[in-house]
């Protein structure tokens, strides 16, 4: 059970381009009523009692923090990103003083449409395997040829979607992470690379309403769901 006093601290990676957003900028910049992409996902975060710092990977380059005012406070912490995403995650780990005795959330920059129920359904989860939320596969799978012919069609029953937040303990993640890379292993989250140090993160039901805005048609959509719980 989770205990009241149990603390998180948020691990943001921000370090992407978009390309597939295909925007003029960075997709965690683009505005949605007013604000940044970035700052709805941080105020998300920062809503909650026991997140008590967030560190924020941004790519070296990236002019646009030093333009956010939001950025500018006590809870929130900016490091340099990597190339990859499992790279900046790692990145914002080191930045953690004591991993041993630390859990961490890591959650997309480009989902700002968390909602708290889901975040709270996480962090009741208490286990060193870790937590992710996800949903159920709704439409029916099939795996393809190289042909892109069908070749099969998957049990749907036990196919689950990784979202963010993901809950790991620090140094649990940050010497996974650190086994993927020497093995070149190519982890798109950080599930991935702790099943592969054999653990076996719990799967904790999300809503669909939690997207990772990708594609232009995402941003209408996540409009849409945050003027909803505005
Ligand atoms: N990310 C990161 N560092 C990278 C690549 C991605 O911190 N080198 C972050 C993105 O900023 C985003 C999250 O990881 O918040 C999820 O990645 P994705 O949706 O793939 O974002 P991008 O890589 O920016 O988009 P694309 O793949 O379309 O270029
Ligand atoms: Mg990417």
């Amino acid at each position: 059970m989770n205990t009241p006093l149990r603390q998180f601290i948020a691990v943001v990676p921000a370090a992407g381009v978009g390309s597939r957003m295909q925007a003029g900028k960075p997709k965690q910049y683009l505005e949605i009523q007013g604000k940044t992409v970035l700052e709805h996902t941080l105020n998300a975060l920062l809503a909650h009692p026991a997140v008590s710092k967030i560190i924020v990977a941004v790519a070296p380059d990236d002019p646009y923090p030093a333009q956010l005012a939001f950025l500018r406070q006590p809870k929130i912490q900016l490091t340099t990103g990597g190339d990859t995403r499992a790279q900046s995650v790692f990145n914002g780990l080191c930045q953690i003083d004591s991993p041993q005795n630390t859990w961490v959330l890591v959650h997309d920059a480009a989902r700002p449409c968390l909602n708290r129920q889901d975040l709270n359904r996480l962090l009741e989860i208490d286990d060193e395997n870790g937590a992710i939320l996800a949903v159920p596969a709704v439409d029916t799978v099939k795996r393809a040829t190289e042909q892109q012919q069908i070749q099969r069609t998957e049990d749907r029953s036990r196919l689950w979607l990784a979202q963010t937040p993901q809950l790991f303990r620090a140094d649990l993640l940050k010497h996974a992470l650190q086994q993927a890379f020497v093995q070149g292993f190519s982890v798109t989250d950080e599930a991935s690379a702790m099943e592969l140090m054999g653990f076996r993160p719990h799967l904790v039901a999300g809503r669909g309403d939690n997207i990772k805005i990708t594609r232009p048609e995402d941003l209408a959509l996540a409009e849409f769901y945050l003027s909803r719980t505005l």
